[in-house]
């Protein structure tokens, strides 16, 4: 594993930047600041490489804004509408940093702050863990939250990320990794061509807010239906009420499994290049965004400009608003508790 010095933030605070590498000739990069996945390199179907991630070549770059590019978002990963809840009968008031709601944690989430880093050589390949605590209080959450995120490039070729907090006070927690994929390489343009399949007989309809409703509507003969693969651009521009809310898919998929085991949640294949990114998860849910809200304005790696639909996210999670949402699955975490999830991402190529 490699360990280069990536910038300084404004208090002088170096933040580093760690590439891990394996035989398959996938290499990885991880930055101390948001845990961020700033490259993230695979072959084609004929071995070459490219870099299929959104991001920058700088710490400076993140440090002006940016949209969750490759982050760990937390302590609630998606929205929690009205940015309060309701937790033991106590009422929690959060930044509402989305409109009237709270995004991605509120105004300094886990994307902005700065991990410690413990780089491991294990049997399985090179792992990075990341480790931060939350304090009571932190962007208005309740309890001291001791998070470890552990990223590991194994042998089976896999990027694993696995999550894990503990708490002292009884608390919500979702937390995701907010990688912007483009498998023809991050500068290549629009993903309308990308085929996606989504083990998901349901989605979560969401109002103008895109708070979801509460309703569980299954996907059968709607533009939402992913169970066979289609391509995302196939039916993006319909005339239906739901793509014109979120002006695209921006939407939660109920995952088809009874129990948390880690299975296959989402396949993504790049026809010309064979590029494949599957995703497996422990979770119930995958937030399958289109990049709706880039526009232009921001020019990243390789000098691309970063415009609409140039890049997807396939973000493993529970459900939006679960802390108002009693008959979702819960997202509490009480002390004594362990919060433990598993996302992997795969590379396969199709011939
Ligand atoms: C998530 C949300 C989107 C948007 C992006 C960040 O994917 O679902 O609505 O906020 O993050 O821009």
């Amino acid at each position: 594993m490699l360990e280069r010095r990536f910038g300084a933030l404004p208090d002088g605070t170096e933040v580093g930047l760690f590439t891990l590498t394996n035989d398959g000739g996938i290499e990885v990069s991880i930055a101390t600041y948001g845990g961020i996945v700033t490259s993230l390199k695979v072959p084609d179907r004929d071995g070459r490489l490219a870099d299929v991630v959104l991001g920058f070549e700088s710490l400076d770059r993140y440090l002006e804004g940016h949209p969750y590019f490759g982050a760990i978002v937390g302590r609630y990963a998606n929205r929690i509408g009205g940015a309060s809840f309701d937790l033991d009968g106590r009422v929690y008031h959060l930044a509402a940093n989305n409109g009237s709601h709270h995004l991605h944690g509120g105004m300094v989430g886990f994307d902005k702050a700065l991990w410690s880093a413990q780089p491991r050589s294990t049997p399985d390949g090179p792992q990075l863990e990341l480790q931060r605590v939350s304090e009571d209080g932190e962007e208005g959450y309740p309890g001291r939250l001791e998070v470890s995120v552990t990223y590991t490039l194994n042998r089976a070729d896999e990027l694993r990320i696995d999550f894990r907090a503990t708490t002292d006070q009884p608390t919500h927690v979702n937390l995701t990794n907010h990688s912007y994929f483009n498998l023809a390489g991050a500068a290549s343009g629009e993903i309308l061509d990308h085929l996606v399949y989504l083990d998901a007989d349901r989605f979560l309809p969401i109002d103008a807010g895109l708070i979801p409703t509460g309703e569980l509507r299954h996907v059968g003969a709607t533009p939402m239906d992913f169970r066979t693969p289609v391509a995302i651009g196939a039916r993006i521009e319909r005339a239906d009420e739901q793509l014109r809310l979120a002006s695209g898919y921006d939407h939660t998929w109920v995952l088809n499994r009874e129990e948390s085991r880690l299975s296959l949640a989402a396949r993504v294949l790049e026809p010309t290049t064979g590029r494949v990114l599957e995703v497996l998860t422990t979770e119930p849910g995958v937030q399958f965004y289109t990049a709706n809200f880039l526009d232009g304005s921001i020019t990243g790696k390789e000098g691309a400009v970063y415009d609409r639909r140039c890049a997807f996210c396939l973000e493993t999670q529970h459900f939006p608003d679960s802390p108002n949402r009693p008959e979702f699955p819960s997202t509490i975490l009480r002390p004594g508790e362990v919060y433990e999830t598993t996302t992997v991402y795969r590379f396969p190529v199709e011939p």
